[in-house]
């Protein structure tokens, strides 16, 4: 059966500007997104982990088209959408089918609109809604369903607190009723009560919709209890792949040890547990011939430096990108 989304070798580099007087023959690039393959089921919830600056967000808003690939392929129900340029995108047909929450709602609210408006917008520019009842029966719908009153709705944004918010990007974003939603990091912003409440209904939301979710966080804890696979990435790569339970009682990849072990336990007084230490190397022109974890990994070797490490199948839906693991077949 093919995959709702199926992403294949996606790569994502932005230009480095070069400093005057500095010019090389060679422009230097950011790998933000490197080699990166994945696929998303219908109904599966993937997770996407990962430090500051891994490139989660930005895999997230090129799988939305918010912005551009340098290669690779993105396909939508078997529909390669990957060669539509950022700016007609927003206005293709499959564009409804695959939405962003962003981390912070205010990213994706204009300040201008109240409420009403940018949970309309989406419906009229991909849906062809026309403004009339039927739009504002469906933006009320919509509303309701996310939890906002209907009081709320003529308010702009700076006139809601950050969970209403958070509530109304939710439902701009599931207005036209898309099969996949990707979330960056939709509770980072909210205090830790409301982000209980947040998570409570986009669990609803997909039950009640039967939508699929690309789900990044920082949170491992609340990964862990949503998601059915996990993808653990590090500058630019995806370095563990696999179901978010096996993953989470066996990482294999060094990097994801490191992660699961920093996970705080809840317990008062605990020892703080083992987290890496230094910092990831330069994402700028990485060296193509070596693990990207050298110089924090604490199994390293020789081959580390010398060679790009290959995916290793661990189990037929486990699989790490690291020299010192053995396969399963
Ligand atoms: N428009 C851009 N131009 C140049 N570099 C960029 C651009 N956007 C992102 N980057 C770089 O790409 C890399 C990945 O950034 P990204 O925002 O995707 O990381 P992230 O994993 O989402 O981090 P965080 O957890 O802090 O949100 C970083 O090195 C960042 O500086
Ligand atoms: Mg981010």
């Amino acid at each position: 059966m093919i995959p709702l989304l199926d992403v294949a070798e996606l790569e994502v580099r932005f230009p480095v500007r070069q400093k005057a007087g500095l010019a090389r023959r060679t422009p230097s690039f950011v790998h933000a997104v490197d080699d990166v393959s994945l696929t998303v089921a219908a109904g599966e919830t993937v997770g996407l982990v990962g430090e500051s600056g891994c490139g989660k967000s930005t895999l997230a808003r090129t799988l939305c088209r918010l912005i551009d690939a340098t290669a690779g392929s993105i396909r939508l129900e078997g529909r390669e959408i990957v060669d539509t340029h950022v700016r007609r995108a927003a206005k293709a047909p499959w564009r409804g089918d695959i939405q962003l929450v962003f981390q912070d709602a205010l990213d994706a609210i204009n300040p201008r609109m109240t409420a009403f408006q940018a949970i309309a917008d989406p419906l009229k520019r991909l849906r062809g809604v026309r403004s009339g009842p039927e739009l504002t029966a469906t933006v009320t719908e919509v509303a309701a369903s996310c939890g906002i009153a209907e009081t709320l709705l003529g308010r702009f944004p700076h006139q809601l607190s950050g969970g209403q918010r958070a509530r109304v990007g939710i439902a701009r974003a599931i207005a036209c009723r898309p099969k996949l939603l990707v979330l960056d990091e939709p509770t980072a912003a909210l205090d830790v009560s409301v982000q209980v409440v947040i998570l409570q209904l986009l669990a609803r939301l997909k039950r009640e919709l039967g939508m699929s979710y690309v789900f990044v966080s920082h949170d491992l804890n609340v990964v862990r209890m949503f998601c059915d696979r996990i993808i653990v990435m590090y500058l630019g790569k995806i370095v563990e792949i696999g179901p978010a339970d096996e993953v989470f009682r066996h990482p294999r990849h060094p990097y994801t040890r490191a992660l699961i072990q920093a996970i705080p336990s809840g317990i008062p007084g605990a020892a703080p547990q083992a987290v890496i230490e230094g910092e990831a190397k330069s994402p700028i022109d990485p060296n193509p011939n070596a693990c990207r974890f050298v110089g924090r990994c604490p199994n390293e070797e020789r081959r580390c430096s010398e060679a790009a490490p290959p995916f290793v199948s661990l189990s037929r839906t486990h699989q790490a990108r690291c020299h010192l693991l053995r396969g399963s077949e």
